[in-house]
């Protein structure tokens, strides 16, 4: 089987590992991949959102389907013009793709299906945001519609503050188009669940769910970034088998039916991110991909014995899925990002990266890493690599990530050493 992976951070390497895993004959082409796919991937030197050069080396390798990581790719239309061509890819259609690319057509559509989600008013103009936020009331969120790479979001505690993100958004075009329109949205309190589901358009195979780990520092302080770590599977659904069904139900089976009767179906990889309020799990946000870094914590803690990948090559075939395939965790995972010195703000890049030989139980995902001219690898990004760590329980899991974390060198190296935490602390309750 041949199969063209686009992309080339952590996420993309963590699918290049499992393709392998389920087919050790699979050869895979990355564009533009990175020195860590390289190990498992032919990479070739093309962008993500180089559609017609995508399309084009498909066809002359006869790659058998393609695998799309980045909402990039899907936002400049690859699917289309891959199934015009008609070629197998894995990934929703442009249009498909508004659920992420547009805040606020998610939201509407979801309050037309009754999805549960945070009340929210859309505005382009500072005067109604601004009549939003009195509204609403502080705490209150400014998000920006368009994709922003994980920055358009912004919670604000106090009411000056959202007026500032607003103008910022609406009026000093902090954002570019992206922040055209925002949304102005309710707090929502509780803890946040990532929720993957992979889907033909209407059938539903959930993934375990994993929580991200957004804030630079432990104890979750410091700035926004796009995840400093994850871990999977997490307990409070594993002990509730209810509520992963109760999602299918309340949230995607909606969301679904809703795409389907526009006439722009949503196939590949669902992600909801949700809030567990006091009310029930409420959607924060869709994205139509897998999620980094939850995919790297997710896919080695998937059972060995399903293959992932028979899955994605069935939903990239716009087949049926059939019914009773289930992907359960057989170990646990905790993924730990070692970030680059200035990240999230500059992080700098160039500065030479040592990795020891991993250990059984621990696999080393690069994400923002390069080969200099001498074969060297630098760093090249702001999240550098992520280091799973496998285990029975979560503390072995945990303990095999944070030390080979703590052993991979590059000057002035940031990472969290509390991946977890909220799983730990309640396994510390329950004992
Ligand atoms: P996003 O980039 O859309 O994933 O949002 C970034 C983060 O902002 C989320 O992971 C949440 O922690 C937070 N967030 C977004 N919307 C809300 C909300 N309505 N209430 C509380 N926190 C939110
Ligand atoms: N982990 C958050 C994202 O992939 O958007």
């Amino acid at each position: 089987m041949k199969v063209l992976l686009v992309g080339g951070g952590g996420r993309e390497h963590a699918l290049a590992w499992r393709l392998r895993q389920d087919d050790p004959t699979v050869q895979i082409f990355a564009a533009p991949g990175n020195p860590g796919i390289a190990e498992l991937a032919t990479c070739v030197p093309i962008g993500v959102t180089d559609v017609d050069a995508l399309l084009r080396f498909a066809q002359e390798q006869s790659v058998d389907w393609t695998l799309v990581g980045p909402e990039a790719a899907l936002a400049a239309g690859i699917t289309d013009v891959f199934r015009a061509a008609g070629l197998p890819i894995f990934g929703p259609t442009r249009a498909a793709a508004q659920l992420e690319t547009s805040k606020a057509f998610s939201k509407t559509l979801m309050v037309d299906a009754s999805v549960p989600t945070g009340r929210a008013v859309t505005c382009t103009d500072l005067a109604s945001a601004i009549r939003a936020i009195d509204a609403l009331g502080a705490p209150v969120v400014i998000k920006a519609s368009g994709l922003a790479a994980g920055k358009g979001v912004i919670v604000c505690q106090t009411m000056d503050e959202a007026r500032a993100a607003a103008a910022a958004m609406l009026e000093e075009n902090a954002f570019g188009d992206a922040g055209a329109t925002i949304l102005v949205e309710e707090f929502m309190e509780g803890e946040e669940l990532s929720v993957f589901v992979l889907t033909d358009g209407e059938r539903m195979i959930p993934l375990p769910a994993a929580q991200d780990h957004k804030r630079l520092l432990d104890g979750d302080r410091g700035p926004n970034t796009g995840g400093m770590g994850a871990y999977a599977p997490v307990s409070i659904v594993e002990r509730e088998p209810g509520l992963i069904d109760d999602v299918l139900a309340t949230v995607v089976a909606p969301t679904l039916a809703a795409m389907r009767a526009r006439g722009t179906p949503f196939t590949g990889l669902l992600y909801a991110g949700l809030m567990l309020t006091a009310n029930g799990p409420r959607v924060i946000e869709f994205n139509c991909r897998f999620g980094d870094p939850e995919t790297q914590a997710v896919l080695p803690a998937l059972s060995a014995d399903v293959s992932l990948t028979a899955v994605m090559a069935t939903i990239a075939r716009g087949e049926r899925l059939p019914d009773g395939v289930r992907l359960d965790a057989t170990r646990a995972a905790v993924t730990t990002v070692l970030a680059a010195s200035g990240y999230p703000e500059r992080p700098r890049t160039g500065d030479a990266i040592d990795i020891p030989e991993p250990p059984a139980d621990v696999l080393v995902f690069h994400a923002g890493t390069k080969r200099a001219p001498n074969g060297s690898l630098v760093t090249a990004g702001g999240r550098v690599l992520a280091v799973t760590g496998l285990g029975d329980s979560l503390d072995e899991a945990q303990r095999r990530s944070q030390e080979f974390a703590a052993a991979v060198t590059f000057d002035d190296k940031q990472f969290r050493t509390d991946i977890g935490w909220r799983e730990l602390a309640r396994r510390a309750g329950a004992t």
